[in-house]
Protein backbone atom coordinates (compact mmCIF):
# COMPACT_ATOMS: atom_id res chain seq x y z
CA UNK A 1 0.00 0.00 0.00
CA UNK A 2 1.43 3.41 -0.79
CA UNK A 3 0.62 6.72 1.66
CA UNK A 4 -1.26 9.26 0.66
CA UNK A 5 1.74 11.59 1.39
CA UNK A 6 4.40 9.42 -0.91
CA UNK A 7 1.83 10.22 -3.72
CA UNK A 8 3.76 13.73 -4.12
CA UNK A 9 6.69 12.65 -3.47
CA UNK A 10 8.87 12.61 -6.21
CA UNK A 11 9.57 8.85 -7.91
CA UNK A 12 13.32 9.71 -8.44
CA UNK A 13 16.07 11.26 -6.72
CA UNK A 14 16.52 15.09 -8.46
CA UNK A 15 13.06 14.45 -10.47
CA UNK A 16 10.36 17.66 -10.12
CA UNK A 17 7.81 17.57 -7.60
CA UNK A 18 4.43 15.89 -8.00
CA UNK A 19 1.69 18.62 -9.61
CA UNK A 20 -1.20 18.88 -6.92
CA UNK A 21 -3.56 19.95 -9.73
CA UNK A 22 -4.17 19.88 -13.45
CA UNK A 23 -3.72 23.12 -15.23
CA UNK A 24 -6.97 23.67 -16.66
CA UNK A 25 -5.73 25.11 -20.09
CA UNK A 26 -7.73 25.52 -23.39
CA UNK A 27 -7.17 22.48 -24.70
CA UNK A 28 -10.21 21.72 -27.27
CA UNK A 29 -8.63 20.19 -29.96
CA UNK A 30 -5.39 18.27 -29.60
CA UNK A 31 -4.47 18.61 -33.51
CA UNK A 32 -2.65 15.30 -34.62
CA UNK A 33 0.39 15.88 -36.71
CA UNK A 34 2.81 13.23 -38.38
CA UNK A 35 6.40 14.69 -37.31
CA UNK A 36 7.92 12.14 -39.72
CA UNK A 37 6.49 14.08 -42.54
CA UNK A 38 7.88 17.01 -44.06
CA UNK A 39 4.84 18.35 -45.04
CA UNK A 40 3.27 17.98 -42.73
CA UNK A 41 6.01 19.25 -40.55
CA UNK A 42 6.54 22.58 -42.56
CA UNK A 43 3.07 23.37 -41.38
CA UNK A 44 3.80 23.20 -37.90
CA UNK A 45 4.66 26.78 -36.91
CA UNK A 46 1.29 28.14 -39.24
CA UNK A 47 -0.81 25.72 -36.93
CA UNK A 48 0.61 26.55 -33.77
CA UNK A 49 -1.33 29.71 -34.04
CA UNK A 50 -4.52 28.10 -34.77
CA UNK A 51 -4.74 25.13 -32.19
CA UNK A 52 -4.69 24.89 -28.20
CA UNK A 53 -2.92 21.63 -28.41
CA UNK A 54 -0.21 20.28 -31.42
CA UNK A 55 0.23 16.32 -30.70
CA UNK A 56 3.38 14.59 -32.35
CA UNK A 57 2.34 11.32 -33.18
CA UNK A 58 4.22 8.13 -33.06
CA UNK A 59 1.86 5.70 -32.61
CA UNK A 60 -0.91 4.19 -35.28
CA UNK A 61 -1.09 5.67 -38.38
CA UNK A 62 2.84 5.72 -38.73
CA UNK A 63 4.13 2.60 -40.47
CA UNK A 64 6.73 0.65 -38.86
CA UNK A 65 9.69 1.47 -41.14
CA UNK A 66 8.90 5.52 -40.12
CA UNK A 67 8.63 5.44 -36.37
CA UNK A 68 12.33 6.32 -35.88
CA UNK A 69 12.01 9.17 -38.17
CA UNK A 70 8.78 10.36 -36.77
CA UNK A 71 10.28 10.38 -33.36
CA UNK A 72 13.40 12.23 -34.63
CA UNK A 73 11.46 14.70 -36.54
CA UNK A 74 9.53 15.70 -33.47
CA UNK A 75 12.67 16.33 -31.82
CA UNK A 76 13.77 18.78 -34.11
CA UNK A 77 10.40 20.15 -34.84
CA UNK A 78 10.13 20.71 -31.18
CA UNK A 79 13.54 22.15 -30.75
CA UNK A 80 12.93 24.39 -33.75
CA UNK A 81 9.80 25.80 -33.22
CA UNK A 82 8.36 28.23 -30.92
CA UNK A 83 4.69 27.40 -29.89
CA UNK A 84 3.46 30.35 -28.18
CA UNK A 85 0.48 29.70 -25.86
CA UNK A 86 -0.02 26.09 -27.75
CA UNK A 87 0.77 22.98 -26.01
CA UNK A 88 3.07 20.69 -27.58
CA UNK A 89 1.99 16.84 -26.50
CA UNK A 90 3.25 13.43 -27.94
CA UNK A 91 1.41 9.79 -28.23
CA UNK A 92 4.39 7.81 -27.64
CA UNK A 93 4.01 3.84 -28.88
CA UNK A 94 2.13 1.27 -26.86
CA UNK A 95 4.02 -0.06 -23.86
CA UNK A 96 4.31 -3.32 -25.57
CA UNK A 97 6.10 -2.54 -28.74
CA UNK A 98 9.60 -2.48 -29.36
CA UNK A 99 9.67 1.67 -29.99
CA UNK A 100 8.48 2.82 -26.86
CA UNK A 101 11.25 2.77 -24.60
CA UNK A 102 13.77 4.87 -27.22
CA UNK A 103 10.12 7.06 -27.43
CA UNK A 104 10.03 8.23 -24.20
CA UNK A 105 14.20 8.17 -23.63
CA UNK A 106 14.85 10.51 -26.41
CA UNK A 107 11.75 12.75 -26.02
CA UNK A 108 12.54 13.25 -22.51
CA UNK A 109 15.84 13.88 -22.46
CA UNK A 110 15.92 15.80 -25.66
CA UNK A 111 12.84 17.69 -25.36
CA UNK A 112 11.63 17.28 -22.38
CA UNK A 113 11.40 21.05 -21.55
CA UNK A 114 9.08 21.71 -24.66
CA UNK A 115 7.01 18.55 -23.85
CA UNK A 116 3.38 18.76 -21.62
CA UNK A 117 1.82 15.89 -22.17
CA UNK A 118 2.79 12.52 -23.38
CA UNK A 119 -0.40 10.91 -24.30
CA UNK A 120 -0.26 6.78 -23.50
CA UNK A 121 -2.28 4.86 -25.65
CA UNK A 122 -4.22 1.25 -24.99
CA UNK A 123 -3.58 2.10 -21.00
CA UNK A 124 -5.22 -1.54 -19.62
CA UNK A 125 -4.86 -0.85 -15.76
CA UNK A 126 -2.86 1.18 -13.31
CA UNK A 127 -0.02 -0.79 -13.49
CA UNK A 128 0.39 0.67 -16.98
CA UNK A 129 0.48 4.20 -15.78
CA UNK A 130 2.60 3.13 -12.91
CA UNK A 131 5.37 1.74 -15.16
CA UNK A 132 5.47 5.20 -17.33
CA UNK A 133 5.16 7.22 -14.14
CA UNK A 134 8.81 6.19 -12.67
CA UNK A 135 10.67 5.96 -15.73
CA UNK A 136 9.76 9.53 -16.57
CA UNK A 137 10.79 10.45 -12.75
CA UNK A 138 13.82 8.82 -13.58
CA UNK A 139 14.71 10.27 -17.12
CA UNK A 140 13.41 13.82 -15.39
CA UNK A 141 16.13 13.69 -12.84
CA UNK A 142 18.58 12.65 -15.40
CA UNK A 143 17.77 14.98 -17.90
CA UNK A 144 17.14 17.95 -15.15
CA UNK A 145 13.81 19.06 -15.86
CA UNK A 146 11.98 21.38 -13.47
CA UNK A 147 8.78 20.31 -14.51
CA UNK A 148 7.07 17.18 -14.29
CA UNK A 149 5.58 15.54 -17.63
CA UNK A 150 2.06 15.03 -17.33
CA UNK A 151 0.54 12.05 -18.88
CA UNK A 152 -2.93 11.39 -20.84
CA UNK A 153 -4.44 7.76 -21.36
CA UNK A 154 -6.37 6.54 -24.31
CA UNK A 155 -9.30 4.85 -22.96
CA UNK A 156 -9.21 2.11 -25.96
CA UNK A 157 -9.18 -1.30 -24.63
CA UNK A 158 -12.11 -3.42 -22.86
CA UNK A 159 -10.21 -4.01 -19.33
CA UNK A 160 -9.01 -0.14 -19.60
CA UNK A 161 -13.08 0.69 -20.04
CA UNK A 162 -13.17 -1.93 -16.63
CA UNK A 163 -10.41 -0.33 -14.98
CA UNK A 164 -11.05 3.48 -15.87
CA UNK A 165 -11.34 4.52 -12.25
CA UNK A 166 -7.77 3.15 -11.11
CA UNK A 167 -6.47 4.66 -13.88
CA UNK A 168 -7.72 8.09 -13.62
CA UNK A 169 -5.74 7.81 -10.15
CA UNK A 170 -3.05 6.17 -10.91
CA UNK A 171 -0.47 9.08 -10.45
CA UNK A 172 -0.59 12.69 -9.72
CA UNK A 173 0.86 13.21 -13.59
CA UNK A 174 -3.01 12.17 -14.83
CA UNK A 175 -3.89 14.61 -17.06
CA UNK A 176 -6.55 13.49 -18.66
CA UNK A 177 -8.32 10.87 -20.77
CA UNK A 178 -9.47 10.07 -24.23
CA UNK A 179 -11.69 7.97 -25.52
CA UNK A 180 -10.12 5.58 -28.64
CA UNK A 181 -13.30 4.26 -30.50
CA UNK A 182 -11.29 2.21 -33.17
CA UNK A 183 -9.36 0.66 -30.95
CA UNK A 184 -12.06 -0.35 -28.60
CA UNK A 185 -14.20 -1.27 -31.38
CA UNK A 186 -11.85 -3.90 -32.03
CA UNK A 187 -11.05 -4.79 -28.50
CA UNK A 188 -14.42 -5.46 -27.47
CA UNK A 189 -15.06 -7.04 -30.51
CA UNK A 190 -17.73 -4.45 -31.50
CA UNK A 191 -18.91 -5.70 -35.07
CA UNK A 192 -18.04 -2.24 -36.52
CA UNK A 193 -15.18 -1.24 -39.09
CA UNK A 194 -15.38 2.81 -38.50
CA UNK A 195 -13.08 5.45 -36.64
CA UNK A 196 -15.63 6.94 -34.19
CA UNK A 197 -18.96 7.92 -34.78
CA UNK A 198 -22.16 6.14 -34.86
CA UNK A 199 -23.29 3.56 -37.09
CA UNK A 200 -26.93 2.95 -38.74
CA UNK A 201 -27.54 -0.79 -37.68
CA UNK A 202 -27.71 0.64 -33.81
CA UNK A 203 -30.78 1.67 -33.47
CA UNK A 204 -34.16 2.05 -31.71
CA UNK A 205 -37.68 1.95 -33.36
CA UNK A 206 -41.03 2.96 -32.61
CA UNK A 207 -43.84 0.78 -32.31
CA UNK A 208 -45.90 -1.22 -34.54
CA UNK A 209 -49.05 0.37 -35.40
CA UNK A 210 -51.64 -2.05 -35.76
CA UNK A 211 -50.70 -5.95 -37.97
CA UNK A 212 -47.94 -4.32 -40.18
CA UNK A 213 -44.29 -4.35 -38.42
CA UNK A 214 -43.17 -2.31 -41.41
CA UNK A 215 -45.81 0.88 -42.73
CA UNK A 216 -44.56 3.58 -40.32
CA UNK A 217 -42.37 2.40 -37.88
CA UNK A 218 -39.24 5.70 -37.66
CA UNK A 219 -35.62 4.55 -36.51
CA UNK A 220 -33.97 6.27 -34.69
CA UNK A 221 -29.62 5.42 -34.58
CA UNK A 222 -28.33 5.46 -31.58
CA UNK A 223 -24.73 6.78 -30.14
CA UNK A 224 -21.90 3.81 -29.73
CA UNK A 225 -20.34 5.77 -27.27
CA UNK A 226 -22.42 7.24 -24.74
CA UNK A 227 -21.88 4.62 -22.40
CA UNK A 228 -17.88 4.72 -22.00
CA UNK A 229 -17.71 8.61 -22.59
CA UNK A 230 -20.12 8.94 -19.70
CA UNK A 231 -18.45 6.66 -17.28
CA UNK A 232 -14.73 8.10 -18.70
CA UNK A 233 -16.22 11.68 -17.63
CA UNK A 234 -17.43 10.44 -14.20
CA UNK A 235 -13.85 8.78 -13.96
CA UNK A 236 -11.69 11.98 -14.50
CA UNK A 237 -13.97 14.27 -12.44
CA UNK A 238 -13.25 11.85 -9.68
CA UNK A 239 -9.78 12.54 -9.59
CA UNK A 240 -9.92 15.94 -10.96
CA UNK A 241 -8.74 15.52 -14.41
CA UNK A 242 -9.68 15.87 -17.85
CA UNK A 243 -11.78 13.86 -20.25
CA UNK A 244 -11.97 14.48 -24.40
CA UNK A 245 -13.69 12.83 -27.37
CA UNK A 246 -11.09 10.90 -29.11
CA UNK A 247 -10.96 10.79 -33.56
CA UNK A 248 -13.58 11.28 -35.70
CA UNK A 249 -12.40 9.24 -38.99
CA UNK A 250 -14.52 10.30 -41.56
CA UNK A 251 -13.43 13.60 -42.54
CA UNK A 252 -15.56 14.20 -45.13
CA UNK A 253 -18.97 13.99 -43.34
CA UNK A 254 -17.89 17.44 -40.88
CA UNK A 255 -21.88 17.08 -40.24
CA UNK A 256 -21.64 13.60 -37.79
CA UNK A 257 -18.31 15.39 -36.79
CA UNK A 258 -20.11 18.04 -35.31
CA UNK A 259 -22.77 16.06 -33.59
CA UNK A 260 -20.39 13.95 -31.95
CA UNK A 261 -18.26 16.28 -30.67
CA UNK A 262 -21.18 18.07 -29.62
CA UNK A 263 -22.39 15.18 -27.65
CA UNK A 264 -19.18 14.85 -25.61
CA UNK A 265 -19.02 18.58 -24.92
CA UNK A 266 -22.75 17.93 -23.39
CA UNK A 267 -21.32 14.92 -21.37
CA UNK A 268 -18.90 17.08 -20.21
CA UNK A 269 -15.48 16.64 -22.30
CA UNK A 270 -13.45 19.53 -22.48
CA UNK A 271 -11.67 18.81 -26.34
CA UNK A 272 -11.26 16.54 -28.74
CA UNK A 273 -8.75 15.43 -31.06
CA UNK A 274 -8.63 16.55 -34.75
CA UNK A 275 -7.37 14.57 -37.60
CA UNK A 276 -7.45 17.19 -39.89
CA UNK A 277 -7.64 21.22 -40.39
CA UNK A 278 -10.86 21.05 -41.64
CA UNK A 279 -11.87 19.95 -38.19
CA UNK A 280 -10.00 22.48 -35.77
CA UNK A 281 -12.71 25.20 -36.41
CA UNK A 282 -15.72 22.39 -35.45
CA UNK A 283 -14.23 21.37 -32.51
CA UNK A 284 -13.00 25.52 -31.56
CA UNK A 285 -16.96 26.05 -32.05
CA UNK A 286 -18.32 23.28 -30.24
CA UNK A 287 -15.84 23.17 -27.21
CA UNK A 288 -16.40 27.13 -26.67
CA UNK A 289 -19.57 27.29 -25.01
CA UNK A 290 -22.23 29.37 -26.79
CA UNK A 291 -22.57 33.28 -26.71
CA UNK A 292 -26.09 32.73 -26.01
CA UNK A 293 -25.37 29.85 -23.30
CA UNK A 294 -23.29 32.16 -21.68
CA UNK A 295 -25.22 35.17 -21.67
CA UNK A 296 -28.14 32.89 -20.11
CA UNK A 297 -25.93 31.68 -17.38
CA UNK A 298 -24.27 35.26 -16.68
CA UNK A 299 -27.77 36.33 -16.52
CA UNK A 300 -28.91 33.34 -13.80
CA UNK A 301 -25.57 34.03 -11.89
CA UNK A 302 -26.81 37.40 -10.74
CA UNK A 303 -30.23 36.78 -10.62
CA UNK A 304 -29.19 34.57 -7.90
CA UNK A 305 -27.39 36.32 -5.53
CA UNK A 306 -25.60 34.47 -3.03
CA UNK A 307 -26.52 31.46 -5.26
CA UNK A 308 -29.15 30.25 -2.55
CA UNK A 309 -33.24 30.12 -3.55
CA UNK A 310 -34.93 30.15 -6.06
CA UNK A 311 -35.95 32.82 -8.76
CA UNK A 312 -37.93 32.57 -11.95
CA UNK A 313 -36.29 33.86 -14.95
CA UNK A 314 -38.32 33.84 -18.16
CA UNK A 315 -40.69 31.14 -16.83
CA UNK A 316 -37.79 29.28 -15.76
CA UNK A 317 -37.23 28.07 -12.14
CA UNK A 318 -33.85 28.91 -11.26
CA UNK A 319 -31.98 27.58 -7.97
CA UNK A 320 -28.92 26.49 -5.97
CA UNK A 321 -28.47 23.99 -8.59
CA UNK A 322 -29.13 25.12 -11.69
CA UNK A 323 -26.54 28.30 -10.94
CA UNK A 324 -24.16 25.63 -10.52
CA UNK A 325 -24.56 24.35 -14.15
CA UNK A 326 -24.71 28.38 -15.12
CA UNK A 327 -21.06 28.71 -13.46
CA UNK A 328 -19.46 26.16 -15.25
CA UNK A 329 -20.41 26.96 -18.20
CA UNK A 330 -19.55 31.12 -17.47
CA UNK A 331 -16.06 30.13 -15.93
CA UNK A 332 -15.35 27.64 -18.85
CA UNK A 333 -16.31 31.02 -21.19
CA UNK A 334 -14.22 33.04 -18.85
CA UNK A 335 -11.06 30.76 -18.85
CA UNK A 336 -11.37 30.69 -22.64
CA UNK A 337 -11.73 34.13 -23.98
CA UNK A 338 -9.22 35.43 -21.19
CA UNK A 339 -6.95 33.73 -24.43
CA UNK A 340 -9.05 34.58 -27.31
CA UNK A 341 -10.18 37.79 -28.21
CA UNK A 342 -12.76 37.02 -30.53
CA UNK A 343 -14.06 34.51 -28.04
CA UNK A 344 -14.29 37.97 -25.66
CA UNK A 345 -15.69 40.15 -28.16
CA UNK A 346 -18.83 37.24 -28.83
CA UNK A 347 -19.31 36.71 -25.10
CA UNK A 348 -19.37 40.71 -24.40
CA UNK A 349 -21.31 41.61 -26.98
CA UNK A 350 -24.02 38.89 -26.80
CA UNK A 351 -24.20 39.98 -22.81
CA UNK A 352 -25.16 43.69 -23.45
CA UNK A 353 -27.96 42.86 -25.72
C1 LIG B 1 -7.48 5.93 -31.29
O1 LIG B 1 -6.33 5.71 -31.08
C2 LIG B 1 -8.44 4.91 -31.53
O2 LIG B 1 -8.03 3.73 -31.52
O3 LIG B 1 -9.61 5.25 -31.74
MG1 LIG C 1 -5.91 3.63 -31.01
Amino acid sequence: MRSPKDFFAPLAVGAPEPVREIPALPSRMIHFFDPGNEKMAAKVPELATKVDVLLGNLEDAVRADRKEAARAGLVSIAKATDFGPAQLWTRINSLDSPWVLDDLTTLVTEIGDKLDVIMVPKVEGAQDIHYVDRLLAQLEARAGLRRPLLVHAILETASGVANVEEIAGASPRMQGISLGPADLAASRRMKTTRVGGGHPGYLVRTDPVGDDLHEGRTTYQQDLWHYTVARMVDACVLHGILPYYGPFGDIRDVVACEDQFRNAFLLGCVGTWTLHPVQIDIARRVFSPDPKDVAWARRVIAAMGDGTGAVMIDGKMQDDASVKQCRVVAELADALAARDPELKAAYDKETVE
